[in-house]
C-alpha cells in the first residue's frame, strides 16, 4: 500500500539533485540515484508499517514520527533537466535560486559550464572538464567524479576477483585507447601513480595529453600510434588495458578499436580488460578478451562509481553502490 503512496516521501522541505545535458532523456542517472533515495525509505516504510501493527491513533501517530524522520534524512529527489548551450549561465543562476543541492553535467556542457561556476575543485580545473556541481549557501563548486570513479571500479574489479591481499591500483603498467573527454579523465587520475600510456587514432590529442599530463607533473605517462598494434602482441606488456573510444558502442556492436582475436590463446590470462562503453554489456572487445583469458569489466561499474561519488558530495552518505547497479542492470535488461 505505502508502495504506490509515492507522495509520502517528498514533502516541503525535499531537496533537489538532477542532471543536465543536451539531450538527456536517454540517461540513466535518474534510475541510479533515485534507486538510492527511494528503495531504502520505501523498504523501512514497509516494513515499519508491518512491524508496527497500525492499529490505534497512537501507533499511527508514532509511525508517522517515525516517518517524517525517515524522509527528512535522505530527503531528495533527482531529476533530468534538457539545457541548450545558449542556458547555461542561467541554469545555473536559477538552480541557486530554487535552491538545488546539486547537479550532475554531462555531455554537451561538462567544459562550458565551468566558466559559470564559482569554484572548481582542484582535480577538476586539471582535468579541465566538470561533470558535478554542488550548491551550498548560494555558492557554486565544480567537482569531476569521472578519473575516481574509473579507479574505484578497478579496484572494485581487483578485490571481486581476490588477486592480491590489498585492492590498490598502484604502480600498473595501463593501457588506454582513446584519448576523448573520459580518456583524459581516466589519464590524469590513474597517471597519478600508475605508468599510463595513451594510444589512439588520431596520434596528435593523445601526444597532446601527454605532454599537457606532464605538463602538471604527472611524468609517466607516454603515447604511441595505434599502428604499434598491428603486433597485437604488444598488447602483452601491459597489465591493464581500456577502451575509451566509442567504438562497439551500440548500434556498431560490431566495431572493435583493436581486434584481439589473434592474440595466442590464454595469453590475457592475469590481465585486466575493461572497456568503459555499457551497452551493450559485453562489447566485442570485451569478448575477445574474455575468450583469451583476461578478466573483463563493462562501463557499468566505472558509471555507478562516478554517481557514488557525486552523491556524497551532496548528501556526506555514501551509498550502496549494489543498489545503483542492480537498478541500472534492470532498466537495461528491460531495454534489450
Ligand atoms: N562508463 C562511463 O561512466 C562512461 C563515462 C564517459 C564516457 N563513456 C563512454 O566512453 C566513450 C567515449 O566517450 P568520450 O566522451 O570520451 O567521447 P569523445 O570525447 O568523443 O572521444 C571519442 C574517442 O573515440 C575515438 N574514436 C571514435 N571513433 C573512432 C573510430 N572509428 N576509430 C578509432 N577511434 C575512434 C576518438 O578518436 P579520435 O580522437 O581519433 O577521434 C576518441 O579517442 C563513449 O562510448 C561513452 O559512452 C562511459
Amino acid at each position: 500500500m505505502l508502495n504506490s503512496n509515492l507522495c509520502n516521501l517528498l514533502n516541503s522541505k525535499t531537496r533537489i539533485l538532477g542532471v543536465i545535458g543536451h539531450p538527456i532523456a536517454h540517461s540513466l542517472s535518474p534510475i541510479m540515484h533515485n534507486s538510492i533515495i527511494f528503495k531504502n525509505k520505501v523498504n523501512k516504510l514497509n516494513s515499519d508499517a508491518i512491524s508496527k501493527n497500525i492499529d490505534t491513533i497512537e501507533k499511527l501517530k508514532e509511525f508517522k514520527y517515525l516517518k517524517s524522520n525517515l524522509i527528512d534524512n535522505l530527503n531528495y529527489v533527482y531529476l533530468a533537466f534538457d539545457i541548450l548551450p545558449e542556458n547555461l549561465e542561467n541554469m545555473v543562476y536559477s538552480a541557486k535560486i530554487l535552491n538545488i543541492r546539486g547537479l550532475n553535467v554531462t555531455v554537451p556542457h561538462k567544459i562550458d559550464i565551468m566558466q559559470y561556476l564559482d569554484e572548481i575543485d582542484e582535480d577538476a580545473k586539471k582535468i579541465g572538464a566538470v561533470n558535478t556541481i554542488s550548491f551550498e549557501n548560494g555558492t557554486s563548486k565544480g567537482y569531476n567524479t569521472d578519473g575516481l570513479g574509473f579507479r574505484k571500479a578497478i579496484e572494485e574489479l581487483i578485490e571481486t576477483n581476490n588477486l592480491n591481499n590489498s585492492n590498490e591500483v598502484k604502480n600498473k603498467k595501463i593501457l588506454v585507447l582513446g584519448a576523448g573527454g573520459a580518456s583524459r579523465s581516466i589519464c590524469y587520475e590513474m597517471s597519478k601513480d600508475n605508468f599510463v600510456t595513451i594510444t589512439n587514432r588520431t596520434l596528435e590529442k593523445a601526444i597532446a595529453l601527454e605532454k599537457y599530463l606532464k605538463s602538471i607533473g604527472h611524468k609517466n605517462v607516454n603515447s604511441v600510434k595505434l599502428d604499434e598494434f598491428n603486433d597485437i602482441t604488444n598488447l602483452l606488456d601491459y597489465d591493464i588495458i581500456v577502451n575509451t573510444t566509442s567504438l562497439g558502442m551500440h548500434p556498431n556492436i560490431d566495431e572493435t578499436v583493436l581486434n584481439l582475436s589473434n592474440l595466442p590463446e590464454n595469453s590475457l590470462v592475469g590481465k585486466f580488460v575493461v572497456d568503459i562503453i555499457y551497452n551493450p554489456f559485453e562489447t566485442k572487445f570485451l569478448k575477445q578478451a574474455s575468450e583469451k583469458g583476461a578478466i573483463i569489466q563493462n562501463g557499468l561499474s566505472m558509471l555507478v562509481h562516478q554517481g557514488a561519488i557525486s552523491f556524497e558530495i551532496w548528501t556526506g552518505i555514501k551509498p550502496d553502490v549494489e543498489i545503483m547497479k542492480s537498478s541500472l542492470l534492470t532498466k537495461l535488461n528491460d531495454k534489450e
